[in-house]
């Protein structure tokens, strides 16, 4: 994937403009709150239409305007294609090449982008939610479906959260959650089936750049951890069984909290490092050592799957992780189209190289 051109009108604080990126490394560089990561958020939409900050729509859109657009063309299967995003309100329209399409998450049918940025520094420590979010925008970038199921499996949840509360008042409600249950069990259950799918190969390729970065020393493993006893190895139809049988045994803990407390929604994962939890024991350069192996794995199977590279978006990191992890990362994305942020210009030889420097928003 390459992006030739991106013209974004009234996108954050970002100057109307159109820039031409180059093929190689393009460093954006710029004092604090200039517009640096709004640059590679706008980048980044592309992938599927969602702010890796987690914003709303109405958010990307300028203070002093009511809509925004931004555009690219870019090179993606063989061949030149456009895409463009209109937002106003909490909306968005997206068209690819001139058409019209339905849902954002087409985008990601025809580009595809890996972004690293400070806040997947603590993807080990934090609160499970931040590695499920992982994993799922993970496996949306290759499988639209998932993005429609993991939607229908959260409005689900959602509906029979509220059935539980009208329980707690009217008893005789129970009867009906039945309904909710087949439902979630049957969601639930592709859902762990494809996350489980998808983490087979990302240990197997993780395994590899940590060994690469720890200089052979450490073995990183990844494990489910599932709120309904799933196992690694479990077939889509057990995965359904042990889902039954644990909406069962927690029923009644479910209507007195009034919240469904099993499925994936409240599954997480764990790393090990040479069989140690990486959460608790991990330093912080270990810590940083295993996001960098899973961003990296990341981009090898998304290019795996689409057969050419994916672009690789560095928010801020450069500066967060030491010269030789540096050195590792840009090593394994050579080939990759890459954009930088940073508040200075980082050091590193690479013959395909622009600068961008980003001043109140106005890329020069
Ligand atoms: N919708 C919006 N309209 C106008 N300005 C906005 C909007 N959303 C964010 N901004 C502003 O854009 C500015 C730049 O944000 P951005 O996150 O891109 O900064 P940055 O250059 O990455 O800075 P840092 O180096 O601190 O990460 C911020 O001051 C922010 O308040
Ligand atoms: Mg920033």
């Amino acid at each position: 994937m390459i992006v030739k051109a991106l013209e974004f009108t009234s996108f954050r604080n970002l100057k109307d403009n159109k820039i031409f990126p180059c093929e190689g490394v393009n460093v954006i560089y710029g004092d604090n709150a200039q517009g640096k990561t709004n640059l590679l958020e706008a980048i980044w939409m592309f992938s599927g239409g969602h702010s890796f900050r987690g914003a709303k729509e109405s958010e990307l859109i300028s203070f002093e305007s009511k809509k925004s657009e931004i555009s690219m063309d870019f090179f993606s299967q063989g061949r030149e294609q456009t895409a463009t995003i209109k937002f106003f309100g909490n909306k968005k329209e997206v068209k690819i090449n001139e058409v019209v399409k339905p849902s954002s998450a087409y985008l990601s049918q025809c580009f595809s982008a890996v972004v690293f940025s400070p806040e997947h520094l603590s993807l080990v420590k934090n609160g499970p939610s931040l590695r499920r979010k992982f994993i799922d925008g993970a496996i949306c970038q290759q499988d639209v479906k998932f993005a429609v199921l993991l939607s229908k499996y959260n409005r689900t949840v959602f509906q029979r959260n509220a059935l539980l509360k009208e329980i707690y008042k009217h008893p005789e409600l129970e009867e009906t959650i039945c309904i909710w249950d087949d439902s979630l069990i049957i969601l639930g259950a592709r859902i762990i089936f494809k996350r489980l799918e998808y983490l087979k190969k990302l240990e197997f390729s993780a395994q590899e750049f940590h060994k690469g970065i720890s200089g052979g020393k450490e073995e990183l493993q990844i494990e489910y951890i599932s709120s309904a006893g799933v196992e690694f190895n479990d077939t889509e139809q057990q995965i359904a069984e042990k889902l039954r049988d644990n909406f069962e045994r927690c029923r009644r803990e479910d209507i007195k909290l009034s919240c469904t407390n099993c499925g994936p929604h409240r599954d997480d994962l764990d790393f090990l490092i040479n069989g140690i939890k990486a959460k608790t024991f991990a330093s912080q350069g270990q810590q940083r050592s295993i996001i960098l192996s899973l961003k990296l794995a990341e981009a090898q199977m998304l290019w795996q799957f689409f057969d050419e590279p994916p672009v690789v978006l560095l928010d801020d990191v450069l500066s967060e992780i030491d010269k030789s992890r540096q050195e590792f990362l840009l090593s394994n994305t050579r080939g990759c189209q890459t954009f930088i942020t940073g508040c200075e210009v980082p050091e590193y030889e690479n013959e395909d190289t622009k600068i961008f420097i980003i001043e109140k928003g106005e890329v020069k």
